[in-house]
């Protein structure tokens, strides 16, 4: 997959500021070597979505609403095929993926997650994090296996807890860190100079 011309695949369910910020990034060349090939959303009115038009990117909308996992994900599989995409970045999808998803890209699906996994998984992780009392937060993004905010770690971002936040002003610290981690993990990913030790990633 290393090489100039990485297709990523965009994975979004709503506001899409971590596309925003990879599609800006490949914009400045901050981060060479890929374009995005496609930009999915499971919601039609997903503002996201009005970004990747604005931007004059492909974009589909494929709505799950009635129907099982496994077949919308066969939509969503077979139109990351038709673009021919190279890495998929999921990008607040609101969604778990099902093993066939996971099992068609496997280390090829990346996520993103506001807290420092395994510490508060799923929902609202910034205000579980600052409920519990923890001085330092941050993101994670990680390969997607087959549960939720679980799979290889490729990169963290740290940010501390400040005397007077509340879980709103913890949320924007920690979303500034994602919008450059993204980017970040994906050039990582992209290079190919890493390999997977168990849980373990490891650079090459
Ligand atoms: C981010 O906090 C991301 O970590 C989580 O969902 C949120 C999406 O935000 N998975 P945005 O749509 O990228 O602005």
């Amino acid at each position: 997959m290393s090489g100039s011309n990485a297709r990523l695949g965009i994975l979004l369910s709503g506001r899409g500021s971590n596309f925003v910020a990879i599609a800006e990034n490949i914009a400045t060349g901050t981060l060479p070597g890929c374009a995005i090939a496609v930009v999915i959303s499971n919601k039609a009115d997903a503002p996201g979505l009005d970004a990747a038009r604005a931007r004059g990117l492909n974009s589909a909308v494929i709505e799950a609403r009635g129907r099982k996992r496994v077949e919308h994900d066969a939509e969503i599989i077979a139109c990351l095929r038709e673009h021919s995409v190279d890495l998929i970045c999921l990008a607040g999808y609101m969604r778990l993926l099902s093993a066939e998803f996971v099992r068609a890209f496997p280390n090829r699906i990346l996520n993103i997650h506001p807290s420092l996994l395994p510490a508060f998984p799923g929902l609202d992780a910034q205000e579980q994090a600052f409920a519990y009392g923890v001085q330092v937060a941050g993101c994670t993004v990680h390969f997607v296996d087959e549960q939720l905010d679980h799979g290889v770690i490729v990169l963290q971002k740290v940010v501390p807890v400040l005397p007077g936040d509340d879980a709103h002003a913890l949320s924007a610290r920690i979303l500034e860190q994602e919008h450059i981690a993204y980017s970040e993990a994906i050039a990582r990913v992209l290079s190919g100079k890493y390999r997977v030790a168990g849980r373990r990633y490891v650079n090459a």
